[in-house]
C-alpha cells in the first residue's frame, strides 16, 4: 500500500498480480517501492523515484552511461533488475556532490573541460570513482605489468583501460583521462 504520507514510498501498478516490494537506500534516502520484477535498476532511479542524472545510453551494458556505485562497486545499472537490490546501499550522481560542494572528480571534469554534450557525464564520474577504490585496493587491470603490485600506478594507459566500459560519443577521452589523473594524483585521492 503506498503511505501517502511519505514522498518517498512510491507504488507502480501496471501488474498487480506480479508486484514485487523492495526497500532500498539511494544516496542516503530510504524508499520503499512496490515493482514490477522486470523494472531494471535503471528504470527505478529514471521512472520511479526520478533521479534522472543516471543516463539511459544502449539500455545494453555496453556504453557505461548508467554507471552508479551499488555498496561502493561500480555497476552497469540497465543490466540488472532492481528487485535483486533489496536492502542495497545506491549511490548516483546526485549524490556524489552538489552545485555548491562538487566532488572532487566533478570540480576536475569542469577544469579539464572533460564533456561536451554531457551525456555519458554522470556515468563517467561514478566509474572513475568506483575505479580508484579499486586501484587504492590494488585491483589489477589488463593493463597492469605487475599484477602482483600492491601499489598500482595510474598512468592513462592503466586509466584508459579501467575506464573502457564508458563510451563517450563526442570523444572528449583525453580531458577525461587527465581529469582522472588530477584526482588520483591529488590530494582528494583518499576521499573519492
Ligand atoms: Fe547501461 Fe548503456 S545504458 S550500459
Ligand atoms: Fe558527449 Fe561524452 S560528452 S557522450
Amino acid at each position: 500500500m503506498t503511505d501517502e504520507t511519505d514522498p518517498n514510498t512510491v507504488e507502480h501498478k501496471d501488474s498487480e498480480e506480479s508486484e514485487y516490494c523492495v526497500a532500498l537506500t539511494v544516496n542516503g534516502q530510504l524508499y520503499h517501492l512496490t515493482l514490477d520484477p522486470r523494472t531494471s535498476l535503471l528504470d527505478l532511479l529514471r521512472e520511479h523515484i526520478r533521479l534522472t542524472g543516471t543516463k539511459k545510453g544502449c539500455d545494453h551494458g555496453q556504453c557505461g552511461a548508467c554507471t552508479i556505485l551499488v555498496g561502493g562497486r561500480r555497476i552497469t545499472s540497465c543490466l540488472t533488475l532492481a528487485v535483486m537490490h533489496d536492502g542495497d546501499d545506491i549511490i548516483t550522481i546526485e549524490g556524489l556532490g552538489s552545485p555548491d560542494a562538487l566532488h572532487p572528480l566533478q570540480a576536475a571534469f569542469i577544469e579539464r573541460d572533460a564533456f561536451q554534450c554531457g551525456y555519458c557525464t554522470p556515468g563517467q564520474i561514478c566509474s572513475a570513482v568506483g575505479m580508484l577504490s579499486e586501484a587504492r585496493a590494488g585491483w589489477p587491470s589488463h593493463a597492469t605489468a605487475d599484477v602482483g603490485t600492491e601499489h598500482v600506478e595510474l598512468t592513462p594507459s592503466e586509466i584508459r583501460e579501467r575506464m573502457s566500459g564508458n563510451i563517450c560519443r563526442c570523444a572528449a577521452y583525453p580531458n577525461i583521462v587527465a581529469a582522472i589523473r588530477d584526482v588520483s594524483e591529488g590530494p582528494h585521492n583518499e576521499i573519492v
